[in-house]
């Protein structure tokens, strides 16, 4: 039982033990009941207190249960709260350090509340799709109040809890403690105090009315609506707590209960669940164990003070780490810096950081034309221009002067980080660490594990993309890793699909609708098209077999780059970053088909849709096979966090898991039946095939 039971003089305490932060899984729940029916059968019992052990009083759900049978197997979380509700004797919860989701409901349940300051309070369940399952939606707003508590609800974010204590007229806590450390003194002190008072009250008794009403909630709605974004939980929030104004407690609980279960079947719950897993697992490294030892990184070097280079530093200034950047030339150094401060300036002028924290971060920086100088650093990363000669020799240099165990790592996008690896004597403290433009502000980090790369290298930088606020993802050595070894795939799509008729717009627009930030042709555009042109023409000699559309190549050689250039698929006026359509590319486009014979089809957004997202899903399953990805989730975390797919569609695995692997792999056949297409690349990954006819999905 990971729940403790323990009795002090007439005082019985339930301490709810299940690290790191009491889950309330079904022992814990078992653990519970068990625990108050020992206490009402004990004579010498007069009150008790429930309380959580080490880091939480609960977090609330147990993530290890999610979504499965056992989460609601009895006692579940309602039968837990009513049996507490029903104690003969008062039931005390003494809250520190985490209350959330069915944590706050258990505590919701019991006759009294006592607080320790500090407390995080919450109801996040909206975060996943979901709204509160166990009464949150009908006890919190009768004891905190409506407004409040559908704030709390709606939002998800936690409160302190002795913001909450100063809310006028709550009756969420009785008390609140002097200290974190007297909590449970107090607890034990307020239980017998209240020892012998009758009737006990209950939350659920409580008045729960809103002056204004129905005008209240209207309002509500039309506020919500506007930053749901797609999502249906938010308004359902609205709905329950509107019943808990409006029905009796028990019909509103049913009412709960309805809209709980249908949105856990909803797609975007499945989601957002799967994305709240897939995030956790990104730091689990099959044969790396969570306990190997780390290196530690108290200063960073920073080689190249360009697009990148500048990015990176930031990150680790903001960490509150010291970063030293190196470059060829002062001007150079004079340019990075620059960016640097241009950036931070716009953040204070938007009021998101404040003057002396720009300055503690500006003085963290410091620059160098001397690779003597980088001795110190526990970590350099090289961002230089992407030329293996280059690479060489700011490697070798590296290998001269770096301290014995500081780690090595490259931010290339398409270089081999074994062959930059061999460059120096120490492969083993050689990585990869990929950031994604600008790299200040995407969450994105792939973090590229070399055939030598040393675990505890990886544990080291795992962790400090935590530090960073990155979503760090382990990928293999290949060419463009996870993430732009897919984009490929995606890109060459939509080159076929402009040349059996389409048109960039349309390509783009039947995309976003489907969710993504921005289609092919507009993210081409910003990220330069001059960039894929390059690669393609790499691939030319490289992969004389492997079929792509020219008309990118058309576009390019006119110049067209994208946003740099105010011209690319689209036209761009200075200063804005608005598509707008051009009928010279739009012709472009038609002599071009004309002249390869073809007559152009109308193609459906579904098939655009599909194209492009199940090209994804085959060069991931591709991925997976080769061991480059060592999951599934962690392939769409990539997609998440790095090319903007969809949320509320939870990564390109995740969707076709969700459309069903079988018809993944149908709709891949009619496409290799597309003489315009590929049929090569559309032979569904053996991986894929075999999952697909096992009725078996990637997750
Ligand atoms: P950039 O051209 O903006 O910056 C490169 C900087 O490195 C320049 O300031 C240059 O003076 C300096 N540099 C060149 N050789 C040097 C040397 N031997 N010693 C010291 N400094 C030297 O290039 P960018 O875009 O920052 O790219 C850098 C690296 O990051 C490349 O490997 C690139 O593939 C990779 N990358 C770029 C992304 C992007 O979106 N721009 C995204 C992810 C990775």
């Amino acid at each position: 039982m990971t729940a403790e039971y323990t009795v002090h003089g007439d005082v019985a305490v339930i301490t709810l033990n299940n690290p790191p932060v009491n889950g309330l899984g079904h022992a814990t729940r078992l653990g519970v009941t068990d625990g108050l029916v020992k206490a009402n059968a004990d004579a010498a019992v007069k009150a008790i207190v429930i309380t959580g052990a080490g880091k939480a009083f609960s977090g609330g759900a147990d993530i290890k249960e999610f979504g499965s049978p056992k989460a609601m197997q009895e006692p579940n979380l309602l039968s837990v709260i009513l049996t507490v509700e029903n104690s003969a004797k008062p039931v005390v919860a003494a809250i520190h350090s985490v209350c959330m989701g069915g944590g706050l409901e258990l505590a919701l349940g019991c006759h009294y509340r006592i607080a320790a300051p500090g407390c995080s309070v919450a109801l996040p369940e909206v975060k996943l799709g979901l709204i509160p399952g166990a009464g949150g939606t009908q006890r919190l707003p009768r004891a905190l109040g409506v407004e409040p508590a559908l704030n709390m609800i709606v939002s998800g974010e936690p409160v302190k809890s002795e913001m909450l204590a100063m809310l006028p007229g709550q009756k969420l806590f009785d008390k609140i403690a002097a200290s974190p450390e007297s909590l449970a003194e107090e607890a034990l002190a307020l239980a017998r105090s209240v020892a012998d008072v009758r009737p006990m009250p209950l939350v659920r008794n409580l008045p729960c009315k809103h002056p204004q009403g129905d005008a209240y909630f209207q309002f509500a709605r039309n506020m919500v609506k506007g930053m749901a974004k797609g999502f249906p939980a938010p308004a359902k929030c609205v709905d329950a707590v509107e019943a808990a104004t409006k029905k009796k407690f028990d019909e509103g609980m049913l009412f709960e209960r309805e809209i709980f279960i249908a949105l856990m079947w909803t797609s975007e719950s499945a989601a957002l669940r799967h994305i709240f897993m897939a995030d956790r697992a990104t730091s689990k490294i099959p044969d790396i164990p969570a306990d190997t030892p780390q290196r530690e990184i108290k200063s960073v070097a920073v080689i190249g003070a360009g697009t990148m280079g500048g990015g990176i530093s930031m990150n680790f200034l903001n960490a509150g780490i010291p970063v030293k950047i190196l470059e060829m030339k002062q001007e150079a150094l004079d340019r990075g810096v620059g960016t640097i401060r241009k950036n931070y300036e716009a953040q204070v002028k938007k009021g998101k950081l404040k003057q002396d924290k720009y300055e503690q971060r500006m003085a963290l920086l410091s620059t160098t034309l001397s690779y003597d100088d980088l001795t110190g650093a526990d970590l350099v990363i090289e961002a230089v221009f992407e030329e293996m000669g280059v690479k060489e020799a700011v490697f070798k240099e590296l290998d001269r002067v770096m301290k014995p165990g500081a780690i090595l790592a490259s931010n290339t996008s398409t270089l081999d980080v074994n062959r930059i690896a061999s460059f120096t004597k120490r492969p083993q403290d050689v990585v990869g660490l990929h950031f994604f433009s600008p790299a200040n502000v995407m969450k994105l980090l792939e973090v590229v594990r070399g055939e030598k790369t040393a675990k505890d290298v990886m544990a080291t930088v795992m962790a400090l993309g935590k530090k960073i606020k990155k979503t760090a993802v382990v990928s293999g050595v290949c060419d463009g890793f996870i993430g732009n070894r897919m984009i490929e795939q995606y890109g060459r799509q939509g080159g076929f699909l402009l040349d059996e008729g389409c048109t960039p717009q349309q390509v783009d627009k039947a995309i976003e609708k489907f969710g993504f930030a921005m289609g092919p042709f507009r993210m081409g555009d910003l990220a330069g098209n001059d960039i894929g042109w390059a690669i393609r023409k790499r691939r030319y000699t490289e992969k004389p077999d492997m079929k792509y559309s020219r008309t990118a190549d058309l576009l390019c050689e006119k110049g067209r780059f994208g946003q740099k250039t105010g011209a690319g698929w689209y036209d761009y006026v200075p200063g804005k970053r608005d598509a707008i359509p051009n009928a010279e590319v739009v012709k472009m486009i038609e002599d071009h088909r004309a002249a390869l014979g073809i007559t152009p089809r109308k193609i459906s957004d579904e098939e655009i849709v599909q194209r492009l997202v199940f090209s994804l899903v085959n060069e991931g399953a591709r991925i997976l096979e080769d061991g480059i990805a060592s999951k599934a989730s962690d392939i769409d975390m990539v997609y998440l966090m790095g090319y903007g797919f969809p949320i509320y569609r939870g990564g390109p695995m995740h969707y076709a898991d969700r459309v069903g692997l079988f018809n993944v792999v149908q709709a891949m056949n009619r496409f290799a039946r597309n003489p315009m297409d590929d049929a090569k690349f559309w032979q569904p990954a053996p991986l894929l095939a075999k999952l697909a006819a096992e009725g078996n999905s990637f997750t």
